[in-house]
């Protein structure tokens, strides 16, 4: 498996943000501030999670790396390779997938010469396949950034691609 680098920052103010994240635990039991921690230094660096970023984050936590690597392979909304911009997750459970949501995620592959999980050249885009998002009934869907795109066809994707292409969607 191919390892992505990533430069390290840990800022007076991440340092400043973890030690209050931390604060609302008590000392032995660090590991309890797992999720908030990891939250925070992912969106200090660029919204992924690289292993050295884990590493450090099992010794700030004081825990051994495999306790990270299984909070962080087991959530989908760690990233645990750089992004594009806008990261299309779609989602490939039941409800969707017999709504043909696969199909719609290999389509948007397609239309953006990007296998699953890569970044288009630009660093626009990326596409990956998620579990159930919780709109079952609202399926095929695919979630980017804080909002979720329900009903899709082709045609909604074509439109919601340009649409970001101009810097027309928000994500939070
Ligand atoms: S099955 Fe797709 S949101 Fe639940």
């Amino acid at each position: 498996m191919r390892e992505y680098k990533q430069e390290i920052n840990i800022t007076p103010e991440l340092q400043a943000r973890i030690d209050e994240l931390m604060s609302r635990y008590p000392a032995d039991k660090k590991k309890s501030a797992m999720l908030p921690v990891l939250h925070a230094l992912q969106d200090a660096h660029e919204d992924w999670l690289s292993v050295d970023l884990m590493n450090k984050a099992a010794e700030i936590l004081d825990v051994q790396p495999i306790e990270v690597y299984e909070v962080v392979t087991f959530y989908t909304m760690f990233n645990q390779r750089p992004k594009g911009k806008y990261m299309l997750e779609f989602c490939r459970t039941s409800c969707c997938a017999i709504r043909k949501g696969e199909d719609l995620l290999e389509y948007t592959c397609k239309r953006l010469g990007v296998k699953e999980g890569e970044v288009t050249q630009d660093g626009m885009f990326s596409v990956v396949g998620v579990e159930c998002l919780g709109a079952c009934g609202f399926g095929p869907m695919l979630q980017l950034g804080d909002y979720y795109h329900e009903h899709l066809t082709e045609e909604k994707i074509d439109t919601l691609l340009e649409d970001c292409k101009q810097g027309k969607v928000k994500l939070h």
